[in-house]
């Protein structure tokens, strides 16, 4: 968990923002509620020295990214950096082909705690994205630092069948998230949705088929969570997410929690609303994201209409999401047992943090676009 520059700033930041970043974190109670990381993602990049060590923007980091991760650490929080398995990255920067030794203990001298490593300007080859990804995964592993690995491919080499092997915790499922709810049309590649960007419906629809390539210690990664940017995408909004409503955002972290995806927000902490609070920093559906037994929720429902998911916990209970995929409020009417679960069970509403009812089933109004998250406990 944690939070990330990317959908917000672009590659517009500098240490000051990233401090101010930092203190917005332990300020907010994001810290607090378990976001615990502040990933730098591109655009940090400032070349390598005389002896090919990578080194930061002078200009953006004129203080150096130790003395960052020195700063970040005093606040108890961690720091994650971000590089390429290509000669540049994706927005032109110095990246880390062939130099992945040499880069994982730079990092690792700094108090890096965690590297997102991206795929852009590499073959369209699932050997070689192997390949690329397990050199650096080994770099890491003997860096003399235990920092964390994100495969950041987009789905397209299907990391999921792979990236635990090359050393990866967790890896992206589809092209990048935008601040939006669907795309026009859905693709058979993600490198197709690349140009515009995949909406939240988009990357659950995708996400569900991976469940059981999920677990402890390897999580399908379903990108940034875009609660709070409310279309400022990239500097100007130039990143092109139209923004979502709030009950759109209250069904991305539902949904991102439900089914295990790290949770990475993007938005600027500085300046939350009341409704970005609320959905952040709810803490009993990041306990749901949080659970130990880490197994992603199955889909048990999808049509048009509805799409209905549902999780085992570590105590017994059972997370339940109802998410109305319709552009108009619906009435619900579930059974439990048409979910596979059988019985009795005590009904918890974890936005409303109360039990609502009893029974063996749950009916009542969703908004267009939102999404109920229950807990079942069996009685
Ligand atoms: C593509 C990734 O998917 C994004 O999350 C971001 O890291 C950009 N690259 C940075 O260039």
């Amino acid at each position: 968990m944690g939070w990330m520059t990317w959908n917000y700033f672009a590659d517009n930041f500098n240490e000051k923002d990233l401090r101010e970043m930092a203190d917005a974190m332990v300020s907010s109670g994001m810290l607090e509620a378990g976001y615990d990381h502040l990933f730098i993602d591109d655009g940090w990049q400032g070349g390598r020295d005389n002896k090919n060590n990578m080194i930061p923007d002078p200009v953006k980091f004129p203080s150096g990214i130790k003395a960052l991760a020195d700063y970040v650490h005093s606040k108890g929080l961690k720091l994650g950096i971000y590089s390429d398995a290509a000669p540049l990255t994706c927005a032109g920067y110095t990246a880390s082909l062939n130099f992945e030794e040499q880069d994982a203990k730079t990092f690792a001298s700094w108090g890096i705690d965690y590297l997102k490593y991206d795929y852009c300007g590499a073959p369209d080859d699932m050997e070689i994205a192997k390949t690329r990804y397990k050199k650096m995964g080994d770099a890491l592993r003997n860096s003399g630092r235990d920092i964390a690995f994100g495969i950041c491919e987009w789905g397209d080499r299907k990391p999921w069948l792979w990236g635990a092997q090359v050393g990866g915790q967790l890896w992206r499922t589809t092209a990048d998230v935008r601040d939006k709810w669907k795309s026009l049309k859905p693709a058979e590649k993600q490198s197709d949705l690349h140009a515009t960007g995949a909406g939240i419906l988009d990357i659950v629809d995708y996400t569900q088929d991976h469940a059981v390539y999920a677990g402890p210690g390897h999580w399908n990664d379903m990108d940034m969570l875009v609660v709070g940017l409310y279309g400022k995408e990239g500097p100007s909004g130039a990143m092109g997410g139209t923004g979502c409503t709030d009950a759109e955002y209250q069904s991305q972290m539902s949904l991102w929690s439900i089914m295990n995806s790290p949770l990475a927000a993007t938005n600027d902490l500085r300046n939350m609303n009341a409704e970005t609070k609320r959905i952040l920093l709810n803490t009993e559906v990041i306990a749901i994201n949080q659970d130990v037994l880490g197994k992603q929720a199955v889909s048990k429902v999808k049509n048009e209409k509805w799409s209905v998911f549902v999780k085992p916990l570590s105590n017994g209970d059972f997370a339940v999401a109802i998410l109305n995929r319709a552009d108009t409020t619906q009435k619900a009417n579930f059974n439990f047992a048409e979910l596979g679960l059988t019985g009795n069970y005590e009904i918890r509403d974890l936005w409303q943090h109360k039990v609502i009812g009893k029974g063996k089933k749950w009916d009542g109004k969703v908004l267009s676009h939102e999404t109920k998250l229950f807990r079942l406990k069996k009685i």
